[in-house]
């Protein structure tokens, strides 16, 4: 049962984080996700594509960067027209990362380490090889007929959405919720206006929730510790501009996990925190939509006239442009849940593709020190380079972010003993590509920068996923941004000139509303210094205070 702190949001000292009654896994508040895309982590058997006993080997890795969670891509039985996100199998691991044992393993050596490990749920699709598909496409109605949305004629698709007909012996043309190897599972219609449609709570929409819950206490009763959720706002189609159906399905399941498992934890990817956190989730991802807040902090890089990214050295981006999108989702639901800053993601183009090393620095400590769950996507703890590569497996412009990582300079970068053709993707073999090795050996690394940054986060409550957040300093299109954690005061100027910020009064007071004249440095990247009550930053700096 999760104890919510005391809260002091705006002064009011009384206001709890979190209601009472809300259950809250308890490890959420101070977790650091890896993110491992498990066909390009570590191969152990020189088949040329990662396993989970490559994972199990780099548990302690994943310690020692201070990570304390995972979240695993689909590691599930599949043919990999998606690359595992066509589920052929959702209680089978696919042979070729191993055995459902080795993932039963995997959850054990995780916590042994005090690791969490959430797997990835697909909730919206199967593959159109999984047998309730294979029994659904029959010509005979069977328990399966409903599991996906069906027209009931060959001839009628199904207007706004992808279909595919003349595939089946059975007489309708069937709903896609992604490729066209994705059929869509069948949650119902929030608006039925044709006689095939059915409502979410017809008794063959239920079944397919309930199946669901199913594959999931399966995995939560081997050892998983929850789920990040795939496309989780897709499940009930023609839904309200709220998504109120699709909600009340994550709130029923969110009610099971209450009931059987409080201390799993769903996370999903819908980018709209008042949706989601509101219907259940724990936490929500911010994702990468062209110029939303998140863009443009860091990837803001298809506007005219250049880079507008905050986090780019060159200082056309703009903070305000980051606070007016992210303020008003984060005071909408930090009683509810948590938004995820992302280094990246397995769709998300690295983002060493606009940035150097330096601006990786300042990017990754703004991540690591807002509110929230944060997530380093493997190999960004390094800076991995995006590669301009073929398609693999329905990867196309995401393959380039999905290459093997880079443990070493010996054969394939330590990554498989196989030839180096036989890889699953191609290594990064520039000069310069970065490598845990050699970044260990270099104290100003990323690597090592990425370590102090996580420990910092361990170490100040403050800086957890429920810490306060307030704004501090921020003006349209100026440096640096200042911000305050609890009893933190953090600067940040990611650009290559010289900023500087008269600190208000607001800086000065503590959480418990008590002032003080002492702001102390504890942590800084460059150099970052308060001369009378002026923050004084030099270019690409960030520095953390502490209000004694
Ligand atoms: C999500 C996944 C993506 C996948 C798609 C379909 O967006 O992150 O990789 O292709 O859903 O499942
Ligand atoms: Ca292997």
């Amino acid at each position: 049962m999760y104890l919510p702190l005391d809260f002091n949001y705006n002064g009011n000292v009384s206001e709890k984080r979190f209601k009472e009654e809300d259950i809250m896994p308890n490890w959420l508040r101070d977790a650091v996700f890896y993110e491992i895309y498990p066909q390009t982590f570590k191969d152990t058997n020189g088949d040329g594509i990662g396993d989970l006993n490559g994972i199990i080997e780099k548990l302690d890795y994943v310690k020692s960067i201070g990570c304390n969670a995972l979240w695993i891509n689909p590691c599930y039985d599949s043919p990999f027209k998606d690359a595992g996100y066509d589920v052929r199998d959702y209680k089978k691991v696919a042979p070729r990362y191993g055995t459902n044992e080795d993932l039963y393993r995997l959850f054990d050596e995780a916590h042994k380490r005090n690791i969490h490990v959430l797997l990835d749920l697909v909730p919206g699709h199967t593959s159109e090889e999984h047998e309730w598909f294979l029994e659904s496409k029959k010509a005979e109605p069977n328990e399966y007929s409903d599991r996906y949305v069906w027209t009931k004629c060959w001839i009628h698709g199904i207007a706004g959405h992808p279909y595919i007909g003349g595939e089946a012996d059975r007489d309708g043309c069937y709903m896609l919720n992604f490729f066209k190897c994705q059929p869509a599972l069948n949650y119902g219609f929030g608006k039925c206006t044709e006689e095939w449609q059915l409502p979410p709570d017809h008794p063959a929409c239920i079944a397919t929730r309930e199946a669901m819950k199913d594959v999931m206490r399966f995995w939560l009763d081997h050892g998983c510790d929850g789920f990040r959720v795939d496309m989780a706002d897709s499940l009930v189609k023609d839904d309200d501009e709220n998504k109120s159906a699709t909600g009340a399905i994550w709130k029923n399941i969110r009610e099971m996990l209450d009931a059987e498992y409080p201390e799993a934890a769903i996370i999903s990817e819908w980018s709209n925190p008042q949706q989601s956190l509101k219907s259940g989730f724990h936490a929500d991802f911010y994702l990468d939509h062209h110029g939303n807040g998140y863009n443009t902090l860091i990837r803001d890089n298809e506007t005219p006239g250049g880079d507008h990214s905050f986090l780019k050295k060159d200082g056309n981006g703009d903070i305000m442009r980051f606070l007016m999108d992210y303020l008003p989702k984060y005071d909408a639901t930090k009683k509810d849940g948590y938004i995820s800053f992302i280094t990246c993601n397995h769709d998300t183009p690295r983002a060493r593709r606009t940035l150097g090393i330096d601006e990786l620095k300042i990017a990754w400590a703004l991540f690591l020190t807002l509110p929230g769950v944060p997530f380093i996507y493997y190999g960004d703890e390094i800076g991995m380079r995006y590669l301009d590569i073929p398609t693999k497996e329905g990867g196309y412009t995401r393959t380039g972010t999905r290459t093997p990582m880079q443990w070493d300079n010996s054969k394939n970068h330590g990554f498989s003993e196989a030839p180096e053709d036989a890889l699953y993707l191609p290594l990064d073999n520039s000069e310069d590509a970065p490598t845990v090795e050699a970044q260990l050996s270099d104290p100003a690394s990323l690597l090592n920068v990425v370590k102090e940054l996580t420990s910092l986060r361990h170490q100040y409550m403050d800086l957890w996923a429920d810490g306060e957040f307030e704004v501090i300093f921020a003006e349209k299109e100026e440096f640096p941004f200042v911000y305050k954690r609890g009893n933190l005061v953090i600067g940040i100027n990611p650009s290559d000139k010289k900023a500087s910020a008269a600190l208000t009064e607001e800086a000065y007071i503590r959480k418990d509303g008590s002032k003080t004249k002492t702001l102390s440095k504890v942590y800084s990247i460059g150099d970052a210094d308060l001369q009378s009550n002026t923050l004084v930053m030099q270019p690409q700096s960030f520095a953390v205070f502490v209000l004694e």
